[in-house]
């Protein structure tokens, strides 16, 4: 049996997990930040670094707890390394090294894209490379050729904006709170989705790529014209998201030969709406449709841990010096 532990720090979530090669996750730990960054209404990096390090070694005792474990039965430490909040991912980083360093195991530099994007794997383990992976989160919009572990080919990206982004750019313009994407998506459900006229930015364009930015200035431009139901914006901005995000993907499959799913990951796929226009856009292309539970599409450490086990069968492990990164693209 192999035994990797993940640590996730690249954002507003402290994380640890212990998660074996055949999928079971033995135990995983998750320390949400939001009540430190509400009153902002958005994430501080300060604020997140030092909520990481008070948070991260407790985590790490509890979880290894939890397993029944201690640091010698683990056979590596994966960390995130990147990209993200750089403070953050250096708490996570610097950890992962210590721990491999007094254990004397390997230690795993793990991407945090790679973690998304490989998270679907840890849930099913019928998915097999290579898949069509939208990996849409609050910093990243992708569309990914996922062929396996390190391997990737990225077909699009966002021009401006990532989709969850825009979801938070919405929820703090409408006031609706934070963190904005359930706040946005609650709202919608009680509004409608044709009542206010918002672009689909790049839709049935040539080139692959998404962009946000337009539709954020439309949402507050409606919501400055006084005559709209918040609700009503936020459910015409999330189906704006969805046309958005259905037109690309579309495209992309159009262009891709041998997929064998559909695949979302990353934090924007826990939003209902846009899971079962997925769905429905898999089916109409004949392939299974894959979406990780919620909570392994929010940020959490058994994504990492599971990177970290791919990696560690493929023989990947890193070197004490591998350095944190905020830029790191996949
Ligand atoms: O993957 P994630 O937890 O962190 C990043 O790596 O960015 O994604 C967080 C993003 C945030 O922008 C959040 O607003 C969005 O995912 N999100 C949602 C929903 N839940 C989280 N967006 C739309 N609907 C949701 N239900
Ligand atoms: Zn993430």
């Amino acid at each position: 049996m192999t035994v990797i532990l993940g640590l996730e720090s690249s954002c507003d979530e402290t994380a640890a997990a212990l998660v074996t090669h055949d999928r079971r996750i033995l135990a995983h730990k998750l320390a949400g930040q939001e009540a430190h960054h509400a009153p902002y209404g958005g994430v501080v990096p300060e604020i997140a670094a030092r909520a990481h390090v008070e948070m991260l070694a407790p985590l790490v005792e509890a979880t290894l707890d939890e397993a029944h474990m201690t640091l010698a039965q683990v056979d590596a430490i994966a960390a995130t390394a990147g990209p993200g909040l750089i403070g953050g991912v250096m708490v996570g980083l610097v950890t992962g090294k210590a721990l491999a360093l007094a254990s004397g195991k390997p230690l795993i530099a793990v991407n945090h894209l790679e973690g998304h994007a490989l998270s679907p794997r840890l849930a099913d383990p019928e998915l097999r490379f290579p898949y069509l992976l939208l990996l849409v989160s609050g910093g990243h919009c992708q569309l990914l050729l996922v062929k396996g572990a390190g391997r990737y080919r990225r077909l699009a990206t966002t021009i401006d904006d990532a989709a969850g982004e825009a979801f938070d750019k919405t929820a703090k313009l409408l006031d609706l709170g934070f963190p904005g994407g359930p706040a946005v998506e609650r709202t919608a459900a009680k509004g409608d989705a044709d009542a206010v006229p918002l672009p689909r930015p790049l839709v049935g364009s040539r080139e692959p790529h998404f962009s946000f930015a337009g539709l954020k200035s439309a949402v507050l431009r409606a919501r400055d014209a006084g005559k709209y139901r918040p609700e009503d914006i936020a459910a015409s901005f999330q189906q704006a998201v969805v046309d958005c995000l259905i037109d690309r993907t579309t495209r992309a499959l159009d262009r891709v030969d041998g997929v064998t799913a559909l695949v979302v990951a990353g934090g924007v796929a826990a939003n209902g709406a846009v899971r079962g226009a997925l769905q429905q856009l898999a089916g109409a292309h004949g392939l299974p449709f894959i979406a990780p539970p919620q909570w392994l599409c929010t940020d959490n450490a058994a994504m990492i841990a599971w990177a970290g086990v791919e990696r560690h069968a493929a023989g990947l492990t890193d070197p004490l010096d591998t350095p944190a990164r905020a830029r790191w693209p996949l």
